[in-house]
Formats: C-alpha cells, sequence, structure tokens
C-alpha cells in the first residue's frame, strides 16, 4: 500500500473505531460484534505501525501502555472551585432567595446528579482532547492524561464540526459498581484487603502509573461543566445538550426546573431511585440555567453562587448485634464480620457488616447485644458506624479479638504497624493452602486449564490434593470418580497439568506464592539468578544488590527457601517436570551490555516500538524507567518528545541518544 493511500485507510479506521466507541460506551447501543471491533483495531495497529504513525488520539492508545508515567503539576487554567453544601430544604430554599436578591428576577434551574467520583478537566483543541488534570488544590492539578486516554466513554476526537477551538469541560471520572464489585471479589479471593469504595478506587486508579491497568479496570466518565470563551448559547443545560453531540457522555438523568417545586421533586425522586444507577451518586446539583444570570451572580472565594449541592443522607438504620465471626483469607488475614438482626436498608436487606480489624472493633466499644448503627454508603458492604450505648444491658459481653485461627487454632500474629491479624501458618492452615493452590493454577502462574476455586475445594475436601505437588499425581481414575467430573473435564484437567510443565521458569517461581514476590519480582530474579539452586543459595545482603529487590523482599525469599517442607515441595516438583532454569533461548539473547544504565524512552521510533525498545533495555542488563532524574544515564530521544523533557534533560545535563545510537550499542 502506499503512503498517501495508508493514512488515507488509518483516518478512515480510526474514526470508524471512534464511532464504535461511542455507540458502544457513550450510547450504550454498539452496532457491531466485539470480534469485528478487535479485527478492525488490529488492521489499525497493524497499519500505525507500519507506516509509523504515533496519534495519541487513536483509538490504538485506549489500551494505555506499561511505560510508567509520572504526573506533571500544571495549572488550571479556570480554578477548579467546591460546591456549596445544602443538607436540607431549608437551605435549598434560602439559596434561591440569596439567588434572586441578586438577579432580581425568578429563573430556571437544572437538576444535575451529583456524581460521586474523582474530578477531572479536559481541554479540547481543535477537537481532540489535549489535556487531562486533576483537581488538585484547585489551582493546579496532575496531567493524568495518558490514563484518561484509556477511559472509553471520553471521546479523543470530537464529532461534527460546530464545536469551539478551544474550550475545557469538567466531569467526574467514576468506576461503576460492577467494576468495583468484580474487583474487590478478585481481591478476596487472593486474600487481600478490599477496596473501600468505588470513589477512592477510581482517584487511586487515574493516578496509576501503568495506564495499560487503568485500561483494565474499565472506568466511566459523566461530563457536567463547560468552560472557555465564543459559546454561542446561553442555557448550560442546552450547552450540555450540544456537548452530548460532539460525543460527550451527558447524564440523561438532568433536569430543567422552572422553580423550587420541581427541583424538590427531582430530589425525592432521586433520593431512592439512585439506588439503580449504576455508579455512585451523593447528592443533587442545582444550577442556575442561565449563564448570563450565573455570571451576574459570580462566585465567593470557595465556590459559585449559582449553584449549590443537596447532599443525600447516607442510608442507616439500627439493628442488633447478634455475634461477631471471623474469615480467614488466601493470605492468612483475619477479618472480623458482624452478623446482625436483619434490617432493610436502601432496599436491601443487610445482615452482615464488614469490622475490618481489631481497632474497629475496639474503638466502637462494641458488646454483643449492642443496638448498632448500620450505613450503606458507596461502599457494598455496609459498615457499623456507631453504637446507642444507651441500650447496652450490664450483662452484654465485650467483643474480644479472637487469639487462635478459627480455622487451624493457630495462635494469631500481628505485625507492628499492620491493623490486620494474621494466621502465621500459611502451610497447615486450610485457607491459606487452598488459596495458595488456586493461586498456583491461576492464569498469570501455571495457567491450568480446567482448574479453578471449586476444584481446588473438591480436591482439597476429598483428599485428592492436599498441595501443589500432590496436583501433578492425580490419576484419571481419581478425578473420574467424583461426581460431577464427566470425562472430558477429567482430561482437560490432565493435560492442563500436563501442559504446565512448560511454563517458563519466571513464572513457576511467581505461582509458588513466596509472599512479595510478584510478576515482576520473579522476571527479576529469573532474569539475574537463571536457576532456583541459584536463588535459593542467595543471602539477604546479595539478594538486595539486586535492583528493585529491597530488603522486605529479599528476608522473604530467604525465610521461605530455610523450610524443610518448601524444599521437599521443590524437589517433588522438578521430579514432576516443572521448569526450574531460565530457558536457552531466552538466555541466549541475554547480555550485559547495558548494565548500570538507566535509560528513559520518549518519543516515536522509527525502527522499533517503544515496547520493543524497552525489551532490548531489558534482555541486555539496562533497566528502562518511566521518568528523567539524576539518575538517568540516557534519554532515548525519537521524534515528537515533550517539550517538559527536552527541559528536564537539558537542565540535568542527561545525555540524549537516537534509535541509531542505541542500536550500535547493542552491536
Ligand atoms: S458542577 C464550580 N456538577 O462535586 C463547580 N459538580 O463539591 C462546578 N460534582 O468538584 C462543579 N457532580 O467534582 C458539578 N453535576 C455536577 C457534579 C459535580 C459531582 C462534584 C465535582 C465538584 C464537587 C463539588
Amino acid at each position: 500500500m502506499k503512503r498517501e493511500e495508508a493514512l488515507e485507510k488509518i483516518k478512515a479506521l480510526q474514526s470508524e473505531l471512534e464511532e464504535h466507541n461511542y455507540n458502544y460506551y457513550v450510547l450504550a447501543q454498539p452496532v457491531i460484534s466485539d470480534f469485528d471491533f478487535d479485527m478492525k483495531l488490529k488492521e489499525l495497529e497493524k497499519l500505525e505501525k507500519e507506516f509509523g504513525i504515533n496519534d495519541p488520539n487513536s483509538p490504538t492508545h485506549r489500551v494505555g501502555s506499561d511505560i510508567s508515567s509520572d504526573f506533571e503539576q500544571v495549572e488550571h487554567k479556570y480554578m477548579m472551585l467546591s460546591l456549596s453544601n445544602a443538607y436540607s430544604e431549608d437551605e435549598i430554599r434560602d439559596f434561591d432567595t440569596r439567588v434572586k436578591k441578586i438577579i432580581g428576577t425568578e429563573c430556571e434551574y437544572v437538576c444535575e446528579l451529583k456524581y460521586d467520583g474523582s474530578s477531572i478537566s479536559l481541554t479540547y483543541e481543535n477537537g481532540e482532547l489535549t489535556r487531562a488534570v486533576t483537581r488538585g488544590d484547585g489551582v493546579k492539578g496532575d496531567d493524568v492524561t495518558a490514563n484518561v486516554r484509556t477511559i472509553r466513554s471520553i471521546p479523543l476526537k470530537l464529532r461534527g464540526n460546530d464545536y469551539p477551538e478551544n474550550f475545557e469541560i469538567r466531569g467526574e471520572i467514576l468506576m461503576p459498581f460492577e467494576v468495583f464489585n468484580n474487583l474487590n471479589a478478585e481481591l478476596e479471593a487472593k486474600g487481600e484487603p478490599l477496596l473501600a469504595n468505588p470513589r477512592n478506587t477510581a482517584a487511586g486508579t487515574l493516578k496509576m502509573k501503568n495506564s495499560s491497568i487503568v485500561a483494565s479496570r474499565k472506568l466511566d466518565a459523566y461530563l457536567y461543566y463547560i468552560l472557555g470563551e465564543n459559546f454561542s448559547i446561553d442555557g448550560h443545560y442546552q450547552t450540555l445538550e450540544k456537548a452530548r453531540e460532539w460525543g460527550f457522555k451527558i447524564s440523561d438523568d438532568s433536569q430543567l426546573c422552572k422553580n423550587l417545586d420541581e427541583v424538590f421533586e427531582f430530589i425525592h425522586n432521586w433520593d431512592t431511585e439512585r439506588f439503580n444507577l449504576p455508579v455512585a451518586t451523593d447528592g443533587v446539583v442545582i444550577k442556575v440555567n442561565s449563564k448570563k444570570l450565573q455570571e451576574n451572580l459570580g462566585f465567593t472565594a470557595k465556590s459559585p453562587r449559582w449553584a449549590i449541592a443537596y447532599k443525600f443522607k447516607a442510608e442507616s438504620a439500627s439493628t442488633i448485634l447478634n455475634s461477631v465471626s471471623y474469615q480467614v483469607g488466601r493470605t492468612g488475614a483475619v477479618t472480623p464480620v458482624a452478623n446482625l438482626e436483619p434490617v432493610a436498608i436502601a432496599g436491601t436487606i443487610v445482615k452482615r457488616a464488614s469490622l475490618h480489624n481489631a481497632d474497629i472493633i475496639n474503638n466502637l466499644d462494641l458488646h454483643v447485644g449492642d443496638t448498632v448503627f448500620v450505613e450503606k454508603g458507596g461502599e457494598i458492604i455496609p459498615k457499623i458506624t456507631g453504637v446507642d450505648a444507651t441500650q447496652r444491658h450490664p450483662m452484654f459481653e465485650r467483643v474480644e479479638f479472637i487469639k487462635n485461627c478459627p480455622e487451624c487454632g493457630t495462635e494469631l500474629i500481628r505485625n507492628e504497624g499492620e491493623a490486620a491479624h494474621y494466621c502465621p501458618n500459611e502451610d497447615g492452615c486450610p485457607p491459606q493452602i487452598k488459596g495458595k493452590m488456586e493461586h498456583f493454577v491461576s492464569r498469570k502462574a501455571m495457567d491450568i486449564d480446567g482448574i479453578g476455586q471449586e476444584t481446588i475445594d473438591l480436591f482439597y475436601n476429598q483428599n485428592l490434593a492436599k498441595n501443589i505437588s500432590e496436583l501433578y499425581e492425580l490419576t484419571k481414575e481419581q478425578l473420574e470418580s467424583q461426581e460431577r467430573m464427566a470425562e472430558k473435564s477429567a482430561q482437560r484437567i490432565l493435560d492442563g497439568l500436563e501442559a504446565s510443565k512448560q511454563v517458563p521458569f519466571e513464572r513457576v517461581l511467581f505461582a509458588l506464592g513466596i509472599r512479595f514476590v510478584g510478576e515482576t519480582v520473579a522476571k527479576t530474579l529469573v532474569k539475574k539468578l537463571h536457576t532456583i539452586e541459584n536463588i535459593q543459595n542467595q543471602t539477604v545482603e546479595q539478594l538486595t544488590e539486586i535492583d528493585e529487590v529491597g530488603s522486605r523482599i529479599a528476608e522473604s525469599v530467604v525465610d521461605w527457601f530455610s523450610k524443610a517442607e518448601h524444599l521437599e515441595l521443590l524437589e517433588k516438583l522438578k521430579k514432576q517436570g516443572l521448569q526450574f532454569a531460565i530457558s536457552e533461548d531466552k538466555l541466549a539473547g541475554q547480555t550485559d551490555k547495558l548494565a548500570g544504565l538507566n535509560i528513559v524512552i520518549s518519543g516515536t521510533f522509527e525502527k522499533h516500538s517503544r515496547d520493543q525498545l524497552k525489551e532490548m533495555i531489558e534482555k541486555n542488563g539496562g533497566k528502562n524507567v518511566g521518568s528523567i532524574s539524576k539518575k538517568t544515564s540516557y534519554l532515548l530521544a525519537g521524534d515528537n518528545i515533550g517539550p517538559s523533557k527536552l527541559e528536564k534533560v537539558t537542565k540535568l545535563g542527561i545525555p540524549m541518544i537516537s534509535e541509531d545510537d542505541f542500536l550500535k550499542m547493542l552491536e
């Protein structure tokens, strides 16, 4: 294909894919299948790569990248103010009186839902997203553009052609309840502490350094405020309707209200209706519709005089604490759970509430039989917010955190500075053993087809396999004699186990479940030390000499290999044929040519993609780092590097090298 032809095809595919994105994520009305979408995306990816096109607003960039990015602090063009709050209808009446006193006439209000997420300001220039900044302190915020580009409901290029050349649009980044719940279910399965609520999780996700993880978190966004000069429409509501045409996700639930009665009707309706929404809301924002009148009203130091936020009351109820039980997670963390007399809150029956840890129990001074206040906010798991001490009978017993593991009886420990109690019996406590086995077979570890949480439960409870090496001793007869296990499933499991013997060493190391040895650490250890024996023979001091291995990791590794049962397990797994050394292929490509060098990659390149360059750096013993600092050895610079990066390297006197210079270094 000729270049010109290709560029046209790229452009057409980009806009077609953005259109499908819009249909799917903004309108929720997809018109093509996911498969067709993926095929087109792949085609675009291929063309862009082949013809060296690096358009940050191409749909291919929505998947993010694992190059860690630093957040530059940037100043807001218009300050990001907050809203004053109202907690009662009287306060809304006062607001209405104040407004009318200043403007001297009746006015229309717009009622909008108050989305409970993380606020964001987006800049569009000539119809393209150029910047996304968090609220920060209102004056300055973090530039999180790379992460925001992964949010599918945010348009990268606008539709139509009647948008202003330059404007800002503000709104809320949200994590839908469904995504949040799935994330927590995954954490629970791993025995890790749960996330508190979608709001904090959305905010935390937005600040992640790896935008490909952000992409996987499926954030959503609603926009509700446009700023800029040269807007021809006076109504705030009508302006947002227009913005909807440009491709923005604008809530369908906003309403123009002619008077206060209509405002109150809106509030009453959403007070309960909000629980049917896919995202968290915590109130209603009431805004004067006319922008001329808004200008008349102006701002106080903190907030606009033309708007107010009515906050919903958190749904709460009082009920009786029947007992406290304790759950042991996959990592041995013990979580106390309150068993409650069932009570209806926000449309659901609540029977249990999380108590999180011993400190929370002590702070509440909980006694069994207490009348407690239970609240259901943005969180899915309700929490106990207080105790009605006047209802306490002198005979009620104070809740004392258990001393021994409810699963295996071992005495619990609590590490200094940590809130959670742990059961230290990691190799003998059933939920912990099962957790280790589940981790072992999981996709990112050994990826064993056909075995999941339920199968592990079955194997464990039926005494078929009580640790990971026993999985490899399972026979077809044993499996088939299980009720509900068809021949096909049995064969699938056996095939999966057999195939896992080819899984590369770094994933086997990760699969062993050594505390603090995640995927990246496992890769680093294997790259440096090559075999399990070498890793086993390291001292804490030697391990900490390896980049990215701190003392916490080193101690955990040495501790793991010091246990006889772990060595026994390794011997068995070795006999069973698992990989315990780096593969010849990987070893062959490795050199030390870039040892000790920290290299930052920036810009676009002719011969290799950034991911390829990253791989080459790592293969040759160097380190690819995300941001420029005094420790940076080189900036590997392509075309179009950002001005701030240029300024930084010049200031710090860091040498820049081209793609060709870099390739020469590897010769
Ligand atoms: S308007 C000048 N509209 O609430 C103020 N804000 O406490 C412009 N929020 O920082 C904000 N939903 O993060 C507006 N429909 C809505 C909103 C909303 C949520 C958030 C926003 C703001 C905070 C104010």
